[in-house]
């Protein structure tokens, strides 16, 4: 798909994006000066242009120090800051906003209630009033964006399910959301005293999309449990309720291939990956990566202690494997994450002071973000990609690894429990909880034959150029353009 079929696919008229983060973040140093930072995923990245070419605007909450120092009196901005293409409107929001619908409705209700972790799960009424409340001005927000003309609206993620219900009473509006996490089974939902209300919120869009075909299933069974009088024809992924239609449908995500191919070809990043290499390991010994955000569902202990088992299984491979797990602090004003965080770096500890001889240690934890070249280069160094979540709407780490292999030969190990194994088949596969059977899997890594990582990469890496981040928009776009006539 080439930039220019991609963009004539985008909806004619302005889009207007909504998502709990924004595009552009500004912040004041401690020196003043002012410095602007995009914290820029493959999605971020891949609707510049399209905002670009149709002049939209983006919502999200301003969280930025700077922030409102550079904002107009409606608290807009032109963006991106180099060449203002279109605008962004930031919210403020209180710190009592910010905790009811962000730290704790968003972050320790939504996420994991959908990843199925009940034993995590908190809910509070008088949050989840505060995350309606906040649901309510975002909405707000678009709609006088729109001035009243038509528009397509699309709204990001778990912090915004209401929000559709609401842009859905104004009839210009088209109004898509993408979905990125999992959606759990009906039997988890019912935990969610507001079951319903979310899923009436989220009957509001006219395209709902989800990662996988076992999210679809899983939602549309929930409305078929919880919504009373909606009717729900599986086949077609439709549903019927007071006289309106959702569509839901499964987009796996992708990344932005080209752009990864790219920066992994380059020489700075072979010349930073050597000396990753160097640093990480003894001479002829073999870097095992994982790189996640510390985050409870990522399976980050587990994967700790199946290297302990490989370790104890296979004594010679002691001082030749190193794993280098990225942790990047997350969350943390949540008590759930900073302890979590805690504990993964004791794990580390404890496991390094069991088997570390002379110069190696079996783990280095590294626990900070890393920029985008860096992590080009980490994967770059990799012999052994370890992504290993517990359940995960679709893991990007997987497909982004892949997507800086040409000419190397690293083998992916994947957890089946993340969307993205549903399309990488020829990834290592495996089962998070079954620590002995991931250790088996991590011996097989390292001594698989040149002849067959090679030809299991290669497949890899030819479905993902055929699934880019650029396609998958342009598939969601191609269904709003089928379906808007009708709206
Ligand atoms: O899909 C989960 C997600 O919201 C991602 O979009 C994002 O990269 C990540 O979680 C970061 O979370 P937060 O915005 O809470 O820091």
């Amino acid at each position: 798909m080439g930039l220019f079929d991609w963009i004539r696919r985008a909806p004619a008229g302005p889009l207007i994006v909504l998502s709990n983060r924004e595009p552009f973040v500004h912040q004041r140093a401690e020196n003043g000066s002012l410095a602007v930072a995009s914290p820029a995923g493959g999605l971020t990245s891949a609707l510049q242009p399209l905002m670009a070419a149709g002049g939209g605007t983006w919502v999200a909450w301003g969280s930025g120090s700077a922030d409102f120092d550079v904002t107009d009196a409606g608290d807009t901005v032109q963006v991106p800051p180099e060449r203002p293409a279109y605008r962004l409107r930031r919210l403020r929001l209180s710190p009592a906003e910010i905790a009811g619908y962000y730290l704790e409705t968003a972050n320790r209700a939504l996420w994991p209630l959908c990843h199925s972790q009940l034993t995590r799960f908190v809910y509070d009424a008088a949050d989840w009033l505060v995350y309606r409340r906040v649901n309510e001005r975002f909405a707000a927000a678009a709609i006088a964006e729109s001035g009243g003309h038509s528009a397509v609206c699309w709204v990001q993620d778990y912090h915004l399910a209401l929000v559709p219900g609401i842009l859905r009473r104004v009839r210009r509006l088209f109004v898509h959301q993408f979905w990125h996490i999992p959606w759990p089974p009906p039997d988890i939902l019912r935990a969610m005293p507001t079951a319903r209300t979310l899923l009436r919120g989220l009957l509001g869009n006219h395209l709902l999309g989800f990662q996988t075909a076992g999210d679809v299933r899983n939602f549309l069974s929930s409305v078929r449990r919880f919504v009373r009088g909606a009717v729900v024809d599986p086949a077609r992924g439709l549903v019927r309720h007071r006289g309106e239609r959702t569509l839901v449908r499964d987009y796996p995500i992708s990344v932005d291939v080209a752009a990864f191919t790219e920066r992994a070809a380059s020489a700075t990043t072979e010349a930073l990956a050597r000396r990753i290499r160097q640093d990480a390991l003894p001479r002829g010994g073999q870097l095992l990566l994982g790189v996640d955000r510390t985050d409870y569902t990522k399976g980050i202990p587990r994967r700790f202690q199946a290297l302990v088992r490989l370790l104890e299984a296979h004594p010679e491979l002691r001082g030749k494997v190193t794993l280098l797990q990225i942790g990047v602090p997350t969350r943390t004003d949540v008590p759930e994450y900073a302890e979590y965080e805690e504990s993964v770096a004791r794990d580390a500890e404890g496991i390094n002071a069991q088997f570390a001889a002379g110069e190696w240690a079996p783990i280095r934890l590294v626990r900070e973000s890393i920029d985008q070249p860096t992590l080009v280069a980490y994967y770059r160094a990799a012999d052994v990609c370890l992504v290993s979540p517990l359940l995960d709407g679709m893991n990007l780490v997987a497909k982004e690894f892949v997507a800086c292999q040409q000419g190397r030969l690293g083998v992916l190990v994947l957890s089946r429990f993340a969307g993205a194994a549903r399309e990488m088949r020829e990834a290592l596969l495996v089962n998070p909880y079954d620590i002995g059977a991931v250790a088996e899997t991590l011996y097989r890594a390292v001594t698989l034959a040149p002849e067959e990582r090679e030809r299991r990469m290669s497949l890899l890496r030819r479905r993902l150029e055929r699934h880019t981040i650029q396609d998958w928009m342009s598939d969601i776009f191609a269904e709003v353009a089928r379906l808007r006539p009708a709206t």
